[in-house]
């Protein structure tokens, strides 16, 4: 299905996708490495607000709103059937629009970390070039909502390819945007849940670059493994170790 943005199209999943999300994607070693940047970054004796775009049932929020007294926490979603999960809270706070809109949404509004949780890779439209252009612009619209010092964080599943670094990447969009339904169902069955509509997975460089691109410095990066694909998959797909990525980075 295409969804009209105010400034581009981009492919939106069906309910039947979206319940793939109702769970937490945030595993201790996620939130390990999170916690420590945040910590380093940011005063959280002070108030502090966080924005979470694709925040989904928000149990992002709900922690930092139960670790961080302090902590204010908005949660942008397209989907209305995700935020309607969510429980309620004095310092939760819910936009129900897309990422690509966040000119509109956001208006005079700035925080102090904005973050992107497995969300980036789902901003797909017609190719994969203007799915790439679609991160970029994101990415410098949120630079612009930024308070001073604040930061964007990024959390992404990195495909690295063994030979051709964007190898793995490319065959996933290509394979995932196929909207034949014999075709897509069987690409579900092997892990993409995305298939029929498309996702934009990024290798390491890749993403780094569209970072750079949108006018942000990379204050630290850290990559964990995580596997969970067959060897088959892995050979197919000619990748290294898949990477779980945070990226924290600031305006130039
Ligand atoms: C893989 S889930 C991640 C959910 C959550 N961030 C987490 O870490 O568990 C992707 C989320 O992005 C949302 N999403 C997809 N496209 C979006 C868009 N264009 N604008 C806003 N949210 C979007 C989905 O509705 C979903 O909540």
């Amino acid at each position: 299905m295409l969804r009209k943005n105010i400034n581009m199209e981009t492919k939106v999943l069906e309910d039947n996708q979206l319940e793939h999300f109702n769970t937490d994607l945030m595993l201790p070693c996620y939130w390990e490495v999170f916690l420590s940047v945040l910590e380093r970054n940011i005063d959280s004796n002070k108030s502090f607000s966080v924005l979470d775009v694709g925040g989904g049932i928000g149990l992002f929020a709900d922690k930092l709103i139960s670790m961080y007294p302090n902590a204010e926490v908005t949660i942008l979603d397209n989907s209305e059937y995700l935020l309607s999960q969510n429980k309620q809270h004095a310092r939760k706070h819910f936009i129900h629009g897309s990422a690509m809109d966040l000119e509109l949404l956001l208006a005079d509004k700035s925080y102090d970390i904005i973050s992107f949780n497995w969300v980036l890779h789902h901003l797909v439209s017609g190719s994969r070039a203007t799915s790439m252009d679609n991160i970029s612009m994101v990415l410098k619209e949120a630079a612009r909502h930024l308070k001073d010092n604040g930061y964007i964080s990024i959390i992404e599943n990195l495909y690295n390819g063994i030979i051709i670094d964007s190898y793995p990447t490319k065959l996933i969009y290509n394979l995932t945007s196929i909207s034949f339904k014999p075709v897509s169902s069987l690409i579900r069955k092997v892990g993409f849940n995305t298939a029929g509509v498309g996702v934009n997975f990024m290798s390491e460089k890749i993403i780094s670059k569209l970072i750079i691109g949108a006018g942000l410095s990379i204050n630290s990066s850290d990559a964990l493994d995580c596997w969970y694909y067959n060897l088959f998959v892995r050979l197919v797909l000619m990748t290294k170790p898949m990477k779980i990525l945070n990226i924290w980075c600031q305006r130039v």
